[in-house]
This record gives C-alpha cells, sequence and structure tokens, in this order.
C-alpha cells in the first residue's frame, strides 16, 4: 500500500547512515500506484531509492524519493534442468538468495550477503567473486514515467556490463523497475574461481550450495564492514579499466599489481582499484568522522556524524592521490546525490 512521508530524515535509509533529508518520499507497491503518484505529485524531480546501500546524500532532496516496497516470489516455469523466478522489486537481495540455496537452485549463491534490494540489483549489475546478476536475469518489467506503461526488457536489451546497465543511462530518469524474472539451475555449476573461495569451500567439505554460501558470507564479512555498525556502501570506486599499454607499464613498474583481461575487450585491462588506493598509502587513512576502511582500501567509511559532503571530500582526495601516484583515474560507483 502506498505510504507517504514529509520532511523526512533517511538518516535509517541510508547505508551511510548520513543525516539528511528529503521533502517527501513515498513507498510504493503497484504500477497502478505509480501512476496516481505521478499524477498527484507531478514531482520536478525524482530518484529511486531502495535500501539505500549505494546512495550517497550530500544535501538535503528537495524532489521526490521513490522506493519500492512489493514482496513476493513467484515460480513462473519449471523443468528438470531450469526454474523461472519472478520476484518483487521490494524483496531484500539475501533473503532471496537465501531462498534460492534452500531450493537447491544455483545461480546467485556467489552474490549472497551483497546488501541490496532485488529491484536495485540490475541497476548496477550487482557482482562479486566472479559472479554477475545479469548471469542470471531474463526480464527486467519497470514502469516508464514517460508514458505511464509497464515495459518488460529482456537480458540483451538491459545493455549489461561491469556494474552498468541501460537503467544508469538512456532510462535514467525514466524507469521505475516493479520486478525481476530470473534464470536459476537446477543442476549444480559451482563457480570457484575467484580468490579464495575454492579454499573456503573445500575446508566446508566441498562445493555444496550451503558451502558456498557460507564460504561467501565468511569472506565477506571478514573483510567488508557491516553497515549498520560502521556506514558504508561498499565498494565506493569501480575498479577503473585502461588502455592495455597503460596496465603493461604500470606492471612493468608493479610487479604485483593485479590486473585482469576484460573479456569483451583484449585492447583493456581492468585494474583493482582497491590495490592502486592501498599502494597510495591510504587503506586505513582517518580524517575526524571519515576514512578508508582499514581491511579493504575500496570501502570509504563513516565513523560517525559525517556528512555526505565529508564522505565526498574523502572521495575526491582519494582520487586525486591515485591519480598522482598512478596516472589511473578512478571513479565512484556510488550514485551521489
Ligand atoms: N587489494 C589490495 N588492498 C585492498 C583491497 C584490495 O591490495 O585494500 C587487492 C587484493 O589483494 C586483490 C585485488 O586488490 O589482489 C582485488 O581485491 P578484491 O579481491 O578484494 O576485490 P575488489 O576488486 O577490490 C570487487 C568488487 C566487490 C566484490 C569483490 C569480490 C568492485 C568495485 N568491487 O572488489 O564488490 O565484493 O570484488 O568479488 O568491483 C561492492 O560492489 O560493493 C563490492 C564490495
Amino acid at each position: 500500500m502506498k505510504r507517504v512521508y514529509n520532511d523526512i530524515n533517511l538518516a535509517s535509509r541510508n547505508s551511510f547512515g548520513v543525516v539528511q533529508h528529503a521533502s517527501t518520499l513515498v513507498e510504493f507497491d503497484s504500477a497502478e500506484e505509480l501512476r496516481d503518484i505521478f499524477a498527484e505529485l507531478n514531482p520536478a524531480q525524482w530518484y529511486v531509492l531502495g535500501e539505500g546501500n549505494n546512495t550517497l546524500f550530500t544535501r538535503d532532496y528537495a524532489g521526490l524519493l521513490i522506493t519500492p516496497v512489493a514482496r513476493g516470489r513467484e515460480i513462473l516455469s519449471e523443468d528438470d534442468t531450469v526454474v523461472r523466478v519472478r520476484v518483487a522489486a521490494g524483496e531484500n537481495w539475501d533473503e532471496f538468495v537465501a531462498w534460492c540455496v534452500e531450493r537447491e537452485l544455483w545461480g546467485v549463491e556467489n552474490l549472497s550477503a551483497i546488501p541490496s534490494s532485488v529491484g536495485a540489483a540490475p541497476v548496477q549489475n550487482i557482482g562479486a567473486y566472479g559472479a554477475e546478476v545479469k548471469d542470471v536475469i531474463c526480464v527486467v518489467e519497470y514502469f516508464d514515467v514517460a508514458t505511464s506503461e509497464v515495459v518488460r526488457l529482456s537480458n540483451a536489451d538491459c545493455e549489461f556490463s561491469y556494474r552498468e546497465s541501460c537503467f544508469k543511462h538512456a532510462l535514467r530518469g525514466r524507469a521505475i523497475i516493479l520486478a525481476v524474472e530470473f534464470e536459476l539451475s537446477k543442476i549444480a555449476r559451482p563457480n570457484l574461481g575467484y580468490g579464495d573461495v575454492i579454499a573456503e569451500v573445500e575446508k566446508r567439505g566441498g562445493a555444496t550450495l550451503r558451502n558456498i554460501r557460507e564460504a561467501i558470507c565468511d569472506i565477506r564479512s571478514s573483510k567488508l564492514p557491516d553497515p549498520k555498525v560502521l556506514g558504508n556502501a561498499g565498494s565506493f570506486f569501480k575498479n577503473p579499466v585502461v588502455e592495455r599499454e597503460v596496465a603493461d607499464a604500470l606492471s612493468q613498474r608493479y610487479g604485483d599489481m593485479p590486473r585482469y583481461d576484460v573479456p569483451a575487450d583484449s585492447s583493456k585491462v581492468k585494474l583493482a582499484a582497491g590495490w592502486l588506493i592501498d599502494r597510495s598509502g591510504l587503506k586505513g587513512y582517518r580524517d575526524g568522522s571519515v576514512g578508508v576502511h582499514e581491511r579493504q582500501a575500496l570501502v570509504l567509511v563513516n565513523h560517525g556524524g559525517a556528512t555526505g559532503g565529508d564522505v565526498l571530500r574523502l572521495a575526491d582526495m582519494v582520487c586525486r592521490t591515485v591519480k598522482e601516484k598512478f596516472g589511473v583515474d578512478i571513479s565512484p560507483e556510488v550514485n551521489i546525490l
């Protein structure tokens, strides 16, 4: 059911825990409610705020914040090998992963414990431990604000790439995601190639869905701060993609620099922003209420009482320092409002 909040404090609705206000926030369940909301409020500016895990508010928000709260998971079809499931945008991502693991459905286990709502997952194509959500999405259904119609977009039309989709570009300011349809596998297909995953899974007795989920949750909690304890938005920066010659020159100088091929483009190489920030001497750096996390340099944290502006100033300093030391531009993955 639709709920409207006026002059709302956003502290509990953003994982950085910064105190900013929005003039209006509306929670909605359905496309019909969205039609009413846009007809009644005709907002000059709006933004979809899911669980607020990837948004940094640097000022009070004067427009309309729109939060999907619809719940529901429905099995659409099933055969011997695959199950197609429709999940409402307001579902919590990790509860969905747990649901899949309980039912022995493969495909999302490496994405365990990512703080997100289901509706936010396709927007930045959430990814971790060698998996991306694009690999299991078949359809994204959204409300088109320009036409008031419900549109179903196939995976190919979502223009997914590393931390990107059309929802951040062509459909920005136009689409509000209502539900996502996933295709999950009944056939085991463990994806254990990333970092310590295989060792952690073996330690637990082998590649079952439960063991993989447990291993990923443990790896994450050993490296990444819990936003309920220490405000943060996971990786603040994207890993930069550079020309191969730039990566080769850096590798000559820094023999231990991590680098990853970009399957779609052999002229490019992806570097690890966390390593670049760490090797710039900034891991664990603290400036008053903000800092760079001591165990994962990709993560900026609010030690308590920081404003969005404080986080942004730190982010700018980190980008400048990495640019000066390595000549590489890194850019935020977090949406900055
Ligand atoms: N590294 C350092 N110092 C650091 C951090 C990393 O030297 O402080 C090095 C690591 O040793 C490793 C390399 O940099 O050689 C890459 O680090 P890591 O494996 O921790 O992964 P990442 O590239 O830093 C990405 C995602 C994470 C995801 C992990 C695991 C991005 C921007 N981040 O991090 O996603 O959990 O891989 O798959 O792609 C998120 O999006 O919020 C997030 C946490």
